[in-house]
């Protein structure tokens, strides 16, 4: 797996980002007069022009229902789709394409995990294991299971820096452990978890895991069968590709067992009044007409990533990181919040006494672009004792000029509230 914190190989080639950044039509405009400085890919990430075009496409010369109809559209709209599955498939190294299951994000593939392993699995007095810096949607959707079934929510503690405590995570997996659920990539830190050592630890003690790869996916290399995990979360829109789509990966003999989660069409082999039974994998977890542009965009999300290659995107984003951090830091008052060892492209902080919500106005005023708030991590930001933060975030589209551009904007920040 390529971390962006590991140092760079020699012969890993280079990004051109200039050239890059003319396949993204949104970054060449002025906002409030200013070039738009884009520092919120953690939120969203921006669209090329090759996923903008293959949507168009689609509903330019292919819209039709998939996998019903008899007529050419509905054959070239189900190819599409298809197609976009085993982009998935080889994208994240997975075994099989019926481990994929296109959803709506991760929000709703994490909701699917627990409505219908957790459902099926999870009895009174057994355990979920989460960790402190999950989003909400690693925290919720066990939280409401864990109301339903009388089972407990244990949280594995972080230090500081916002690094997982692994001997109390591991202390943590008990007998009653039904899954542990845990993040890739902190969306409000940044850092990486060392998810080899983590799943290894788990699957000692026959607990399945199940990572959150929102944050991760638009950086790192994946690969399912290298990981070993049994559910592998991520949405579309952060990977360059569309809203409205998500990936859940999920180990064969895990799906195989699941129930269904929604009822309808497609996900049915056969309907009477008496009985239902269901289709096999992966449309047994695919109800109803599903997002075939989202997917068809999603697709053409992944090709365009990997025609750049995750080797040049990580050296690209690991540079960037390593340089955004040192010139954060030689800002006057200014505090990064998430400073592990292994880090992926987010730059969360505070600067000084000045409430998050007014650097983001400042910032927006110059057409910098960042997030600011608790980042739907209430907990984390609890845990950390601050109410919320500043973000910026990276994508390969970023350069330093984004950076000089930020650190400028922070010293008008300064400026005004000094
Ligand atoms: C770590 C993490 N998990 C889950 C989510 C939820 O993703 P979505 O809103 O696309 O379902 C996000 C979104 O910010 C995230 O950063």
């Amino acid at each position: 797996m390529t971390a962006l914190s590991q140092p760079l190989r020699a012969g890993t080639p280079r990004l051109d980002v200039e050239r890059v950044r003319k396949d993204f039509p949104i970054l060449e405009q002025r906002v409030r007069g200013k070039p738009l400085v884009y520092l919120d890919s953690a939120a969203t990430s921006q669209k090329p022009r090759a996923v903008i075009d293959a949507i168009a496409s689609y509903y330019l010369q292919d819209n039709a229902n998939v996998h019903r109809g008899v007529h050419l559209l509905s054959e070239r709209a189900t190819q599409a789709y298809e197609d976009s599955r085993g982009r998935v498939k080889r994208f994240i190294n997975a075994a099989h394409e019926h481990e994929i299951i296109f959803v709506r994000g991760t929000t709703e593939a994490i909701n699917l995990v627990a409505q219908t392993y957790g459902k099926s699995r999870v009895r009174a007095g057994d355990e979920i294991l989460i960790t402190a810096m999950e989003h909400h949607s690693n925290i919720v959707p066990w939280q409401m299971l864990c109301e339903e079934k009388g089972a407990v929510l244990r949280v594995a503690p972080i230090d500081d820096d916002g690094q997982l405590l692994l001997d109390e995570l591991e202390r943590l997996i008990g007998p009653r452990t039904r899954l542990l659920a845990l993040a890739h990539v902190s969306n409000a830190l940044g850092t990486i978890n060392p998810l080899r050592r983590i799943v290894e630890m788990a699957h000692r003690r026959k607990v399945p895991v199940l990572l959150d790869g929102a944050q991760a996916a638009p950086h790192l290399a994946l690969d399912m069968q290298a990981l070993g995990c049994d559910f592998y979360a991520f949405s579309g829109h952060k990977l360059f590709g569309p809203t409205g789509i998500g990936v859940l990966y999920g180990r064969s003999e895990l799906l195989e067992e699941m129930p269904p989660w929604q009822g309808g069409g497609d996900m049915i082999s056969s309907v009477t009044f008496e009985k239902t039974t269901y289709n096999k994998l992966p449309y047994k977890f695919e109800a109803g007409t599903p997002d075939i542009a989202g997917a068809i965009g999603l697709g053409a999300a992944i090709d365009y990533v990997s025609a750049l290659g995750l080797s040049a995107i990580a050296a690209h984003e690991h540079d960037l990181l390593a340089y955004a951090t040192e010139a954060l830091r030689q800002v006057p008052g200014l505090r990064l919040v998430g400073t592990a060892k292994e880090k992926a492209s987010v730059l969360s902080f505070l600067l000084g006494d000045v409430h998050p919500h007014d650097i983001g106005t400042v910032l927006d005023r110059e057409g910098i672009a960042i997030r600011t708030g608790h980042h739907c991590a209430q907990p984390l930001m609890r845990r950390l004792g601050v109410a919320a933060t500043a973000r910026a975030s990276l994508a390969f589209y970023n350069r330093r000029e984004d950076v000089d551009a930020l650190v400028a904007g922070l010293h008008k920040v300064r400026e005004v509230f000094e």
